[in-house]
């Protein structure tokens, strides 16, 4: 007969495909070293409050360290007969220790544990994805600086529409990223609240500080409610999504630089070393890893739809459905940080083919509007100056001469108000200077631009920076 994992209410253990479907080690094994974080800032706690006797704690506390030391140096047998990790690390204690280890579980259960534990690793998660999301930032950026007057067409509909700076593209491409870095601090903001000591559902009997153990584990604060902090997973929710935005913004940069290192488009080549040939087509350079990341993003929003739809209908307080996410999420939290990270090498490695982007941005009507605009400066209403220049890109288009090209005679044609100062509004370059409202392509404000990115990815990395520092001097003071 087989030994019960919890003695005493059952007379046999579990059928091994039982145990099979019900252990999560494979995934919540990445979050011992914050189990065991978690079990000493609670150890300390019982010893502080005379819940257990002091030489008890010590020992257990002692017994913990160990425990890690054998994790971190990969000897440590995850026991798969004991379902998930904190019941691993908490008999393996006991093992080691003896009986002493069994007073561990006072005044805690694995749902509040597991509860914090999982914040705690995906508070270092979060930090890691607003670094990377903020690492591509900074290699947009780059690019954008070299760029004020790198000549690109913009496109709507993937049809030329005006004329833009390569800096003000990178830039639209930087302030996304911009946001998802700032999501995931906004995220971390809101799940930095200590659920330990929650214990199963309604808090404890023991006089337990839940502030004492959430300082302890860098919490900003222990969480208000014992039965809300072991029902919801909003918080990796949450997460799921600011991975799931952070995706589709990689994903839709990557399609761009799929598009532009076509030979059609010839916009950039991608460095070698970011790139893979062809097995059979020795002509072949392949933009792959652009391709990876776009295509991971099918799973990274499978992630969230997990999420969401695994806690959709669930009863207050915890459910087991609820081990179900650390999986999605964790996974989720991989693919952004590293798809992140590759893309800012892939992006700051790239060479733009700047005389081609002029080239084409000049063969064509892309500076329409500007022409339209021009006419309005003579003050014709700018619906008529649309139906005017119209007429222009039609003949533009029938005798393949550019509209900057044609003489003032040929543009008269179309309205005698045209004067030899249209040269001054319709060259591609102009069309750019002189598109200088807030925020728009001109160089003098992909200047500014620039200058408030540079700000905001300094103020953030500071940020990231100091709560790195408040969270390691915790583990610091843990391991003590
Ligand atoms: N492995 C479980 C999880 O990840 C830990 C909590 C188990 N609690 C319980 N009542 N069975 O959710």
């Amino acid at each position: 007969m087989k030994q019960a994992l919890w003695s005493g209410r059952f007379e046999n253990g579990m059928d091994d495909s039982t145990l099979a479907f019900t252990c999560s080690l494979d995934t919540d094994s990445r979050m011992a070293f914050y189990d065991v974080m978690g079990s000493i800032a609670h150890v300390r706690m019982l010893k502080a409050r005379g819940i257990i006797p002091a030489d008890d704690a010590d020992r257990i506390e002692a017994g913990l360290k160990e425990i890690l030391t054998s994790v971190e140096d990969g000897t440590f047998q995850f026991d798969r007969s004991r379902e998930d990790v904190h019941t691993c690390i908490e008999f393996a204690l006991t093992e080691n220790i003896g009986p002493a280890g069994g007073k561990l579980h006072t005044a805690r259960s694995r749902n509040d544990q597991v509860a914090t534990d999982f914040r705690m690793y995906l508070r270092d998660a979060a930090l890691h994805a607003a670094e990377a999301a903020n690492g591509l930032m900074m290699a947009l950026v780059r690019i954008a600086e070299d760029n004020g007057d790198t000549v690109m067409p913009g496109f709507t509909h993937m049809q030329h529409a005006q004329p833009v700076t390569l800096a003000q593209h990178m830039l639209a491409h930087a302030f996304k990223f911009s946001r998802d870095a700032d999501r995931f601090l906004d995220a971390f903001r809101r799940m930095d609240k200590c659920p330990l000591g929650s214990a199963a559902l309604a808090g404890t009997t023991f006089p337990i500080d839940r502030g004492m153990t959430s300082e302890a584990l860098g919490f900003r604060e222990p969480t208000e409610n014992s039965m809300d902090s072991v029902s919801d997973r909003d918080f990796a929710t949450e997460l799921a999504y600011c991975c799931a935005q952070t995706q589709i913004h990689l994903s839709s940069l990557c399609e761009e630089l799929v598009l532009w290192s076509s030979q059609e488009f010839s916009f950039i080549e991608m460095d070698d070393r970011y790139t893979t040939g062809s097995s059979i087509m020795p002509q072949k350079k392949n933009p792959d890893i652009a391709e990876l990341v776009r295509g991971k993003t099918g799973q990274v929003i499978g992630s969230l739809t997990a999420m969401l739809v695994m806690t959709k209908g669930l009863p207050l307080t915890y459910n087991r459905d609820l081990q179900e996410d650390k999986a999605p999420v964790m996974d989720a939290m991989d693919i952004v940080i590293s798809s992140a990270g590759m893309m800012a090498k892939v992006v700051s490695t790239t060479t733009f083919h700047k005389d081609r982007m002029m080239s084409v941005t000049a063969a064509g009507q892309i500076n329409a509007t500007d022409l339209a605009d021009y006419l309005v400066t003579k003050d014709i209403p700018f619906r008529e100056a649309h139906g005017i220049v119209g007429a222009a890109v039609r003949k533009s288009i029938d005798t393949g001469v550019n509209l900057e090209d044609m003489t003032l005679e040929q543009l008269r044609e179309f309205s005698p108000l045209i004067e030899e100062d249209v040269y001054q509004y319709i060259p591609v370059m102009r069309c750019v200077e002189r598109r200088n409202s807030y925020g728009g392509t001109s160089p003098a404000s992909t200047d500014a631009q620039i200058a408030r990115a540079v700000e905001q990815m300094m103020l953030r990395d500071e940020t990231i920076r100091q709560e790195k520092q408040l969270i390691q001097n915790c583990w610091k003071t843990l391991l003590e």
